[in-house]
């Protein structure tokens, strides 16, 4: 069943429940192409059978568990260098929503990915579409884990499992889509600084000494945060090095 979103003032105004679909990245950046679909469009699916997530991973869901959602924003007013703001304010949205529903130690694990208690709980995967020098619009794909009570992988977690009990999947949805409405106007409105001073304050292992893999090399720093451009900044035997999303990977 599928809710009509009350609260959001402009995101989430037209909805399109798919019973079942592949990925609803895929149909929002197609219907975005092919129609002039308004800013705050969302799709949101019970069963993703193609979900996708970063760095070319799936995103597998139990069907009717969780929310698989994406929007559509046309965030024109964004110079495509300052593109990775997004990938903060979606993270940000999340983390507001947890922390409305449950008293946890929340944090955010570059670049978007949402830990709760030390677990994944969601990830945010977004995908641009660039015109000359315009950010003509982004499709902000949402995967979080809701009412799934059982994973595969050991640091995978839900709302449920974590707040031992079950949530309404589409109440939960419209808080963060209001949360991410709030974010968006913060960013629409020159509040940058802001955005990263929170999305630092939430950064999981900023300040910690850690393992990171870099072109197969090993090797130690502490992360520092987050660049000019979204990219990781990682103090590597007093040098500050930083890295791209595909440049780096957390050991432990
Ligand atoms: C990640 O952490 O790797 C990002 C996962 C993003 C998954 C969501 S689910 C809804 C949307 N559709 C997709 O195919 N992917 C995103």
């Amino acid at each position: 069943m599928h809710k009509i979103f009350a609260k959001p003032l402009f995101l989430g105004k037209k909805v399109v429940f798919l019973p079942q679909c592949h990925s609803t990245n895929d149909e929002l950046v197609l219907l975005a192409r092919k129609f002039n679909e308004p800013e705050g469009t969302l799709i949101y699916t019970d069963d993703q059978l193609k979900g996708r997530g970063q760095r070319g991973n799936v995103w597998i869901s139990e069907p009717g568990k969780n929310i698989l959602m994406s929007l559509l924003l046309r965030p024109k007013f964004l110079s495509p260098s300052n593109q990775f703001n997004l990938n903060l304010i979606a993270g940000l949205a999340v983390v507001d929503t947890l922390s409305d529903l449950i008293e946890a130690s929340i944090r955010l694990k570059w670049p978007n990915d949402v830990y709760i208690n030390e677990k994944k709980i969601a990830g945010v995967l977004i995908e641009n579409n660039l015109r000359g020098n315009i950010l003509e619009s982004a499709v902000v794909g949402i995967g979080f884990n809701i009412n799934q009570r059982g994973f595969n992988i050991p640091t995978a977690t839900s709302l449920a499992i974590e707040a031992q009990q079950q949530f309404d999947k589409e109440e939960v949805m419209e808080k963060m889509i209001c949360h991410l409405e709030k974010w968006y106007m913060k960013l629409k409105t020159g509040k940058t600084e802001e955005i990263l001073n929170s999305y630092h304050d939430l950064m999981m292992w900023r300040g910690e000494l850690r393992t990171f893999k870099s072109s197969e090399v090993e090797f130690e720093g502490e992360i520092i945060g987050i660049d000019s451009q979204g990219r990781l900044s990682i103090n590597v035997e007093g040098e500050l090095k930083t890295f791209g999303i595909k440049e780096v990977q957390f050991i432990s």
